[in-house]
């Protein structure tokens, strides 16, 4: 294992469309054991294989709170969505950003595992969120370009949050 330059916005590739995969060999294998270490060692929940470098329709994800959800997505497919959420967004490819993106809040995907059998699996709120993202990335899409307002700083809003919390224990005094 080992671990992948992740490509940051203004790399062209990022900008492409990923291609199908169609059969899993070792290198495959060692792409996606690399991947996962890549978002751990980043703290994110998502990571698509074009973030790093390769055109293919490869996702990673886990978005549980001890990285002890790890989901593999080959060539994803978004069946169905529903609802809506608003919330703070990032990506590993635009660092220290982030920005208010609306998502479906339920989606159901249809993937093919790491032995290329059919999955599906069905998610809400971060975890649909995350899906969305990720299959934008395999469309040569980043978030930036569904931002409702400004891009912000992550220091600024995390920032903002804290206060926030604070304000609210004050008033429970
Ligand atoms: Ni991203």
């Amino acid at each position: 294992m080992a671990l992948r330059q992740v490509r940051t916005m203004g790399d062209p590739i990022l900008e492409k469309r990923s291609k199908e995969v169609t059969q899993i060999t070792d290198r495959t294998r060692e792409l996606i054991d690399d991947m996962f270490e890549t978002l751990y060692d980043q703290n994110g929940v998502g990571l698509s294989a074009v973030q790093v470098g390769v055109l293919k329709r490869i996702v990673v994800v886990d978005v549980s709170e001890d990285e002890d959800d790890p989901i593999v997505m080959i060539n994803p497919v978004i069946r169905e969505s529903d609802g809506e959420q608003e919330g703070y967004e990032g990506c590993l490819s635009v660092p220290g950003k982030t920005g208010k993106v609306k998502r479906p809040n339920h989606v159901i995907v249809d993937f093919l595992d790491e032995d290329l059998n059919p999955q599906s699996m069905e998610g809400e709120e971060v975890f649909a969120r995350c899906i969305c993202h990720e299959c934008d990335h395999l469309e040569g899409k980043l978030y930036v370009e569904r931002v409702d307002g400004p891009l912000q700083d992550m220091d600024d809003v995390q920032e903002e949050q804290q206060n926030r919390r604070k304000k609210k224990k004050k008033i429970k005094k």
